[in-house]
């Protein structure tokens, strides 16, 4: 590095681009198109700092310019975040730069991966076409610090600009980016969880009462109610995850259900504790709970595909209803992962190369797919029959065309996620005997903790 190149020092993960030919000389806040050609807008929430974003190709890197100790701290809480799979955006390197005022002459630079397909929540808030989303975002946020409280994370700066949404099949996936200030704890105590629940509160509600001096906000945001609904939504979620029963030594078919009221949720069970209680004829079932990406894994082991949670529930129940019919046609039971692999070759491959010949190529497989269902018992509905696949792709086409931004047509029979409570379980989980689908379902759960993949596609084109 000549004397007088900025760049002081680089560290970087495999991977990705040197970033050599950025104009290190100057700070970040200087850089413009003439400088570097590589700059990019991209649709962002607020900052302290001076972020840029740069593309190598199909690639964009955000770049973050901060004191040195500070950004080094911040890239090994997101490594951190990393090795924990917790949803975060994912540091790539930390360079330090010579700029003559700052402490020791110098400033640091965090790289990390752009969020592809993410939107900021300004973006929910302002897009048209996006309403039917800010309603989501509440219990994406809530979903989002349930997952990192559960993973040791104590974040001190959750904000609606700290979070960053990429849709899932109707949903909402939050990703927290901006680790500044927080720590990675073996295990979060009440009081850290509730201190970091007070300072999400302040943030949101003080990031929607700027908001509101400048846009109207949707009636569903209030200004003063929208932090508290997160709170609640927050502590419902943390309660169904920690919930203790009692059981008694005949009824073993209890562990099974509660089992699958957590997977329904989403998450995933690594541990079951059996603890006798009273006289010894209870026991006290407690379990722990790992992350919220059950039906990710699970769609994951058995076709390979990356998606997010709802996307993957979504299709999971496709595979489900295909192994119905494969059960019935051949008169015998069928394993889930043969049905995957039918589904892969009857439904999957086809429409996506459809979709790929008549819109181009797709940025989020997932995401496109499920938009097809989504479209697919739209259409059953107003023809009060099953329409089919086909007609669903051959519908979906003509909408993309007209409105390529598509704003979807929601239908009412979509099925959403709910709470599944105990009391609500199938019988078929309440056998003693579990049924063929809950032993499908407990081998994915053992094969569940193979970590998935971060997405590198982005939303619906
Ligand atoms: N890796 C990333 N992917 C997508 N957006 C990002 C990324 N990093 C930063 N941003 C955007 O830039 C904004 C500011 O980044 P942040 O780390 O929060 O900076 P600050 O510490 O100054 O608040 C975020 O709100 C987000 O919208
Ligand atoms: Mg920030």
């Amino acid at each position: 590095m000549t004397s007088s190149h900025g760049l002081t020092a680089l560290h970087l993960r495999q991977g990705h681009p040197d970033f050599l030919d950025l104009p290190w000389h100057l700070p970040l806040g200087d850089w413009n198109p003439k400088v570097c050609s590589r700059l990019v807008e991209v649709p962002r929430g607020l900052s302290r700092h001076t972020v840029v974003f740069v593309s190598y190709g199909t690639d964009i890197y955000a770049l973050k310019e901060l004191p040195v100790p500070v950004g080094q701290r911040e890239y090994d809480v997101l490594r951190g975040l990393e090795d924990r799979r917790l949803p975060a955006v994912t540091a790539v390197g930390f360079a330090r730069m010579r700029v003559p005022g700052e402490p020791k002459d110098e400033t640091g630079v965090l790289l990390t991966q752009y969020l592809p397909s993410s939107l900021p929540y300004r973006v929910l808030f302002m897009n048209k076409g996006l309403e039917r989303y800010r309603e989501r975002l509440l219990d994406a946020m809530a979903s989002l610090l349930v997952r990192l409280h559960l993973g040791g994370f104590y974040w001190g700066d959750c904000s609606l600009s700290n979070v960053l949404f990429r849709r899932d099949a109707g949903e909402l996936q939050a990703y927290a980016v901006d680790a500044e200030t927080s720590e990675l704890h073996a295990k979060l105590s009440d009081g850290q969880r509730n201190l970091d629940l007070m300072i999400m509160e302040e943030n949101v509600t003080g990031g929607l009462a700027d908001l509101a001096a400048m846009v109207e906000l949707p009636h569903t945001l209030d200004v003063y109610e929208t932090a508290r609904s997160i709170r609640q939504r927050y502590e419902r979620l943390w309660s169904e995850t920690h919930k203790e029963i009692s059981i008694s030594a005949r009824e073993s078919y209890r562990i099974h259900e509660r089992i699958r009221a957590l997977n329904e949720l989403g998450f995933s069970v690594s541990e079951v504790d059996l603890v006798a209680s009273g006289d010894g004829s209870q026991l006290r079932m407690r379990t722990i709970v790992t992350d919220r990406e059950y039906h990710r894994h699970q769609l994951h082991n058995l076709t390979g595909l990356v998606a997010e949670e709802r996307q993957a529930a979504l299709i999971l129940n496709e595979i489900r209803e295909v192994k119905a019919t494969l059960t019935r046609e051949l008169n015998r039971s069928v394993p889930l992962s043969v049905a995957a692999f039918r589904w892969m070759d009857d439904r999957f491959r086809p429409t996506m190369s459809q979709l790929e010949r008549e819109l181009g190529p797709a940025i989020d497989e997932a995401e496109l797919y499920c938009q097809v269902l989504e479209h697919k018992w739209f259409l059953s509905e107003r023809a009060k029959k099953d329409v089919g696949l086909k007609v669903a792709v051959k519908g979906y086409v003509a909408l993309r065309r007209e409105q390529p931004a598509l704003a979807l047509l929601r239908s009412a029979s979509a099925p959403l996620p709910t709470v599944v409570t105990e009391a609500s379980v199938s019988t078929e989980a309440a056998m003693d005997t579990p049924s063929e689908e809950a032993e499908d379902e407990e081998a994915d759960t053992a094969a569940s903790q193979v970590p998935v993949p971060v997405p590198s596609g982005g939303g619906a084109r």
